[in-house]
């Protein structure tokens, strides 16, 4: 059976994206199933944001075809882990939970790093802030994919 993994942010334009991509790019496709989704729905169908885009194609890593979609109630059934970017996230998720087994789902992406901080910070008003962001994603989906036995 596979592993199927949601990355959540605000858009999905800047940082679910690259998650998803980094993450891909770290484990096997055949056992891992990873997608992206936003809680909001402003970009709908839209490409990553074109300074995500250029962050990842940097480490090799192609994001462009990726369209954006906003996240849904039945992404609770299909994912068996939620990873969400900020706890704004967290909050608008675990308000959509119906039960304690979809809220144990959603968890802080850097939950699964040392890092001091929790939170991948919204990059959009910050054009140097996306080097940042991929190392903080990066570095949570090294962890994620070693727990995988990737
Ligand atoms: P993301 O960044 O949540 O990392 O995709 C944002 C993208 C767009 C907006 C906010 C955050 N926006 O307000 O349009």
């Amino acid at each position: 059976m596979k592993t199927n993994i949601l990355m959540v942010c605000l858009g999905n334009i800047c940082r679910s994206p690259l998650a998803e991509g980094i993450l891909k790019n770290k484990v096997n496709s055949n056992s891992v199933y990873i997608d992206s989704a936003g809680t909001g729905g402003y970009h709908i169908g839209n490409s990553p944001d074109p300074r995500s885009i250029a962050v990842a194609k940097k480490y090799d890593i192609d994001i462009s075809e990726q369209k954006c979609r906003q996240f849904k109630i039945e992404d609770f059934d299909k994912f068996d882990t939620i990873y969400v970017m900020d706890l704004n996230n967290y909050n608008n998720i675990t308000k959509l939970t119906r039960d304690q087994n979809q809220k144990e789902k959603v968890k802080l992406l850097l939950s699964e790093t040392d890092l001091e901080t929790k939170e991948v910070p919204d990059p959009y008003h910050d054009d140097n802030g996306f080097e940042h962001v991929y190392q903080l994603i990066d570095n949570a989906c090294s962890t994620i994919a070693d727990k995988l036995g990737e």
